[in-house]
């Protein structure tokens, strides 16, 4: 393997919204939210653009590496929710970075982090680039059904960056996809084409919540195991699982069954909510600039997502 991250960084929107000014419109409870997700507060855009986000979030993550906007030799963006269909959010950020470096984004739901890892490895392995930007951005507020309150009260907005480069710190990674669209999904539209019988408009973002939340413990046990067993390690041997904070009660869970102590599972998620592909990279940031991660630590990583994805890594931070 071949990479190492270099340099992070994170941006959340201004607007912080509770649990209590959901309950001003909506029939829920800060109890309810609490109990059943861990989530107390999520930061929503009012006036940001999730180009503004990824911008910041990419920019903090190239001051802490060292490097200029000149230096990078791709961007990478993971997310479902660009400001446009076309250009990429990547493209976006390059504009304003003044980047002249190919820029592209991928899509793999909750698990674009890695997926973004995963790509980024072939690129430095094919030595067609040395430095990568890599940033996780989402904006799940548009596409949300605010109507719908087992839904709209677990997601938030938000963006988190990593610069990579050629290194060991990447032991392992996993992708799975297995084409399940049914309980996690967000269809467009067909526009106003005149030679279809029937257009279809835009539809808001589906969770089958119970179903998500079972492929979510069972993905992660499945795929801790496949990533410890490939590496000839045991749940002790890892110093921190970066779990994707998509409920405190899946986090609870996976922790309960590798019978680990709660302080290697570290979680913003009631502080951020469910922000997608980018909950994993800001709470790398934010355990950085604790300065809880130390090098030769050892990171497991994994994500689930819609499609259904999920994305696992183990990393010995270098
Ligand atoms: N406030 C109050 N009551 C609510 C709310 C709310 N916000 N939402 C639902 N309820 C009610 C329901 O209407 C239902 O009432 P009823 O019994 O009268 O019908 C009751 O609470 C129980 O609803 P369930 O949907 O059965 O609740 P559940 O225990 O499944 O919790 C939740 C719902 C929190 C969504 C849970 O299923 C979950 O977290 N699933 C996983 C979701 C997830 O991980 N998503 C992330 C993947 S997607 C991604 O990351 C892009």
């Amino acid at each position: 393997m071949s990479l190492k991250i270099i340099g992070t960084g994170m941006a959340l929107p201004e607007k912080r919204v509770s649990n209590e000014d959901l309950s001003a419109f909506l029939d829920t409870s800060d109890q309810w939210i609490i109990e059943k997700t861990g989530i107390k507060n999520r930061f929503i855009c009012t006036k940001e653009s999730l180009t503004d986000l990824a911008e910041t979030a990419g920019r903090t993550a190239l001051e802490k590496a060292g490097l200029k906007p000149s230096d990078l030799d791709l961007i990478l963006c993971s997310t479902i929710s660009g400001d446009y269909t076309t250009p990429s959010l990547a493209c976006c950020v390059s504009q304003r970075l003044s980047a002249t470096c190919p820029a592209l984004d991928l899509n793999a739901a909750c698990s674009g982090f890695i997926y973004a890892l995963d790509a980024a490895a072939a690129y430095l392995n094919s030595e067609k680039a040395k430095n990568i930007l890599i940033i996780s951005a989402e904006m799940m507020s548009k596409h949300i059904d605010w109507n719908d309150r087992a839904t709209c009260v677990l997601f938030g907005d938000g963006a988190g960056a990593c610069v990579v480069t050629k290194g060991t710190a990447l032991r392992y990674i996993n992708l799975t996809a297995d084409g399940e669209i049914r309980p996690l999904h967000l269809k467009t539209g067909t526009g106003n084409n005149p030679f279809r019988k029937i257009n279809e408009a835009q539809e808001p973002f589906v969770m089958e919540g119970q179903e998500v939340f079972k492929f979510a413990v069972q993905s992660i046990e499945k795929e801790v195991a496949r990533a410890l067993d490939t590496l000839a390690l045991t749940a002790k041997d890892i110093d921190y699982f970066l779990i994707h904070q998509a409920n405190q009660r899946i986090l609870d869970s996976a922790r309960i069954r590798m019978k680990q102590p709660d302080n290697k599972f570290p979680a913003n998620i009631h502080q951020t909510g469910n922000i997608s592909s980018a909950s994993i990279p800001i709470l790398l940031d934010e355990m950085l600039s604790e300065g809880k991660i130390k090098t030769g630590d050892t990171l497991l990583l994994t994500a689930f997502g819609a499609g259904l994805t999920t994305g696992t890594c183990v990393m010995i931070w270098e």
